[in-house]
């Protein structure tokens, strides 16, 4: 940890490289004592980051990954979607631990509100598409971003001024009550809002400001990436994707920090492939290999419990997130899940006719026609959890491993062989 921690420099962002679950709230949990200040900067509760600390798992969708530190200061940033009832109760969940968290925790007075109408949206645009529904976490996430690039979003700002907040309910509920056949109650929403307005309040923070300054005085800074590179509304499978820029673009608007204040990329990738939700998938596995990894991976989303689709680990697809991103380090995790596979496929390149792709092909008639090269490995049988060292790890797990650090163009720093905190081998 101390080398690779001295690799580092100053502030480092955590992103999600493949469809999210990764394990990016381990990581970033196991540095966190090392920084002062970690940040989101884009989704909300769609988010399911898993911690586990000797044994006991907490699992965070709005606080950053960081609040079992208590020094450490948890900022949700402008760039966030956030469901207040939701924060309220994760709050109170770790504060009844005997944690202390209302205190560390900055809000963006620009961040936006999610509304009990942005659920019902998503609940009801889904349900219109059928079929071609994305699988979304129904958190209202999407209608919630709709309305803020409609310019009608209702930001934690307008909980300070009240008739404000009151006119744009008004609004909003007739708006959308209208054009998807519901019937939403102002009333209602204002009350809910009400209900957690003291305690809200005190966590409103222009929190752009407050980075910028802390940067500036030296303190150190950990961006915790939500979600993955192939869910980025831009660089993902769209339309199979969430609403937000994953990517590393999307830290520097979510919280108004300039590029130039992050040192270090570190990208957060599973040693094989999982999706939730609809939507292409070019390296799954359809048979029981599959269904072994997803059981032993224990592959239920920490958000709605909903199986994870498996697959094999492709590096066309983790590529396209460190050339994006900048990634010069990769915590690669889940490895010990893959003991007892007799042999290990990577998905290395991807052909459509004789055209080699770079990218996911998002429309259905590329997907169907898609070629995929694979190189195949042996496995190994010995069960890793315990194993600390990389020289110690089995000779084709070690192999295994490097062909993936070639296959990526980044360097593999840290391993992940099992889910508590301290499972993790460093890698020089
Ligand atoms: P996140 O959303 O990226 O933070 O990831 P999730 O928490 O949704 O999913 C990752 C799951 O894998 C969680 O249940 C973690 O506890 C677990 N996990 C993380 N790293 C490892 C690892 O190296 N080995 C094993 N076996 N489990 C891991
Ligand atoms: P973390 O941060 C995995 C997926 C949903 C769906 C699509 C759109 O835990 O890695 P949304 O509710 O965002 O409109 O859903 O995105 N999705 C995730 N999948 N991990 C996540 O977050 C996800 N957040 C959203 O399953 O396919
Ligand atoms: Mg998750």
């Amino acid at each position: 940890m101390k080398d690779f921690l001295a690799s580092l420099g100053q502030n480092v962002a955590i992103l999600g490289t493949q469809w999210g679950d990764e394990g990016k709230g381990k990581l970033v949990d196991a540095l966190s004592s090392h920084f002062d200040i970690v940040c989101r900067s884009a989704g909300g509760a769609n988010a399911g980051h898993t911690i586990v600390v000797n044994g006991d798992k907490f699992i965070f969708h709005l606080l950053p990954s960081a609040m079992l530190h208590p020094n450490t200061i948890g900022v949700i940033g402008n760039g966030t979607v956030v469901e207040i009832a939701e924060l309220a109760k994760e709050i109170k969940l770790l504060e009844d631990k005997g944690l202390e968290i209302s205190s560390r925790v900055k809000l963006s007075l620009r961040a936006h509100i999610i509304l009990n109408y942005h659920k019902e949206i998503d609940a009801a645009l889904e349900e219109r598409k059928g079929s071609k529904k994305v699988g979304t976490t129904q958190r209202g996430i999407g209608p919630a971003y709709t309305d803020k690039f409609a310019r009608i979003g209702i930001r934690c700002e307008d909980l300070l001024d009240l008739d404000l907040l009151k006119e744009k309910l008004e609004f909003n509920c007739a708006f959308h009550g209208k054009n998807f056949d519901l019937n939403l109650d102002p009333t209602k929403e204002l009350e809910e809002l009400m209900s957690y307005r003291e305690m809200i309040k005190p966590l409103l923070t222009d929190t752009r400001k407050f980075l910028n300054d802390s940067i500036l005085d030296g303190k150190k800074v950990l961006f915790e990436g939500a979600q993955g590179q192939q869910l980025d509304i831009d660089h993902g499978t769209y339309p199979f994707v969430t609403s937000s820029s994953i990517c590393l673009g999307g830290v520097c608007t979510g919280l108004g920090v300039s590029p130039k204040s992050i040192s270090d990329v570190i990208g957060i990738t599973k040693a094989y492939t999982t999706r939730v939700g609809s939507g292409p998938f070019p390296s799954e596995i359809t048979d029981e290999i599959g269904q072994y990894i997803q059981k032993k991976g224990v592959e239920f989303g920490a958000t709605t419990g909903r199986p994870r689709r498996c697959g094999w680990f492709d590096a066309v697809v983790v590529r396209n997130a460190v050339e994006t991103n900048g990634i010069n380090t990769i915590n690669l995790t889940k490895l010990d899940v893959l003991s007892g596979l007799k042999e290990l496929k990577i998905a290395q390149r991807y052909f459509l006719d004789d055209t080699e792709l770079f990218t996911v092909p998002t429309t259905r008639k590329a997907n169907e026609k898609l070629r995929i090269e694979y190189e195949t490995f042996p496995g190994w049988e010995e069960d890793l959890s315990g194993i600390s060292e990389f020289s110690k790890l089995p000779q084709n797990a070690q192999n295994y491993v490097l062909a993936i650090e070639k296959f990526i163009g980044a360097k593999v720093g840290a391993i992940g062989v099992g889910p508590d905190r301290g499972d993790l081998i460093f890698k020089k």
